[in-house]
């Protein structure tokens, strides 16, 4: 069965959807799936950009088979080696003996590494300014290291205008029917589950995304066709703007997220009464999260898209509640920056939240904890320490 679509010409998809997978990496919830983008370009030599996750592979070697229809595959690209992309590089190289395999140096060692397969003059080794003749179209060759891997490349067709942006521009999410932007519904929705995904794949290397959006800058692009997601044909500015702002750490919206835990209550009836005091003070851009029912990975992402982030905890043998702590030290690890953090802690004999919250948060670039502090020793039988809080949160933002 055929499952392919133009995306110009001679230039076609042959990816595909995966809606069963529930944990993306084997970590990251997915609500419906997500697609592996591959594509085939039918020019006087023969190419494929990258294969696709191993749970799709049939898809992708049928359409492939069908393209071809009995020529040779001449060049198979290496953009990424993750194996949600590389997972078929192996069986490819054995398919066709003569391919040749455009890629880094890094994604040359990464093939040996994980297939055992030494290319040797089969290896078309590429790095910025390299180009690739295929005949009509002609390929330039962008290094991207650390978006998302080391290895990886990004290539530019200047024929059609398309970059083939590995996994920038990529997003959780299996498209609803067509595969280009302007045939999927592109909402508020949309655009949280891209910065889910951008936050907590790429997050950390906001330098290395800005580095490659300044060399995108001067290509004239008409098409972005990631890895993941939908392929952008048009209002591509709209997206680019979000990386923009992704990756230079800056919030998209003056506004609040409050992540809290609690075990008995008392912790989240604080954040409660906070949520409504901001709320009082005309604050309605606001997450309030339970931590213990919200994945890590969606904290990240609100935490991505405020610029206020208020930590509420109970204290837990000496440090903060698990689940918080894992929020707090992943924001860390994924170098978010430019925020003002509030902090509610609680305790019933050694409340040791806000020092332990300080520490962590002191070596992250650009974090302000705000004075205004709450320290609860089990429950917090009176409102003026939170109408403080709100009081010098709404002054900030609105500042
Ligand atoms: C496993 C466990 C460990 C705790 N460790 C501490 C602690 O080290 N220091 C402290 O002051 N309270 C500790 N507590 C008590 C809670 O932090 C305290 O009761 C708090 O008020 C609970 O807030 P909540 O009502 O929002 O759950 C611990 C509680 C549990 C269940
Ligand atoms: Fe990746
Ligand atoms: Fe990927």
């Amino acid at each position: 069965m055929k499952t392919t679509r133009k995306i110009t010409n001679d230039i076609y998809y042959i990816g595909a959807s995966d809606r069963r997978l529930a944990l993306f990496e084997n970590l990251f919830p997915l609500e419906n799936g997500v697609s592996y983008n591959s594509y085939f370009i039918d020019d006087k030599k023969t190419a494929v950009t990258d294969t696709v996750d191993r749970f799709v592979s049939d898809a992708f070697f049928e359409n492939l088979e069908i393209l071809l229809n009995g020529r040779a595959l001449d060049y198979l690209i290496v953009h990424h080696m993750e194996p949600d992309h590389g997972a078929n590089i192996g069986r490819l190289i054995e398919m066709y003996p003569d391919m040749k395999v455009v890629c880094s140096a890094k994604a040359n060692q990464m093939i040996t590494q994980f297939f055992n397969i030494n290319l040797g003059d089969k290896a078309v080794i590429v790095k910025d300014g390299d180009k690739l003749e295929l005949g009509r179209h002609t390929l330039n060759f962008v290094t991207a290291p650390m978006v998302h891997w080391p290895e990886v490349i990004l290539s530019y067709d200047e024929t059609d205008g398309i970059l083939f942006s590995a996994d920038a521009f990529g997003t959780f999410g299996a498209p609803d029917g067509g595969i280009f932007n302007d045939e999927i519904v592109i909402d508020e929705k949309w655009y949280g589950e891209a910065r889910r995904y951008y936050s907590n794949i790429v997050g950390k290397y906001g330098m290395q995304v800005q580095a490659v959006l300044k060399k995108a800058a001067g290509l004239d692009i008409k098409v972005v066709a990631p890895l993941h997601g939908p392929v952008w044909r048009s209002n591509i500015g709209e997206f680019i703007a979000k990386y923009d702002l992704w990756s230079r750490y800056q919030p998209e919206e003056k506004g609040v997220l409050i992540a809290y835990a609690s075990m008995y209550g008392n912790t989240e009836a604080a954040a409660n009464a906070l949520a409504l005091a901001l709320a009082d003070r005309g604050i309605t851009a606001q997450a309030v999260r339970d931590v213990s029912v919200t994945d890590t990975s969606e904290l990240i992402s609100l935490a991505w898209k405020y610029s206020h982030i208020v930590i509420a905890s109970p204290t837990y043998n000496l440090g903060l509640h698990p689940k918080m702590e894992h929020f707090v030290t992943d924001m860390k690890a994924l170098n978010l920056q430019n925020r003002t953090v509030a902090i509610i802690e609680n305790g019933s004999w050694a409340p040791a939240v806000i020092k332990n919250v300080t520490e962590i948060m002191s070596s992250m670039k650009n974090i302000t904890i705000m004075e205004e502090k709450i320290s609860i020793k089990s429950a917090l039988h009176d409102n003026a320490p939170i109408e403080a809080m709100a009081d010098a949160i709404a002054q900030d933002i609105n500042r």
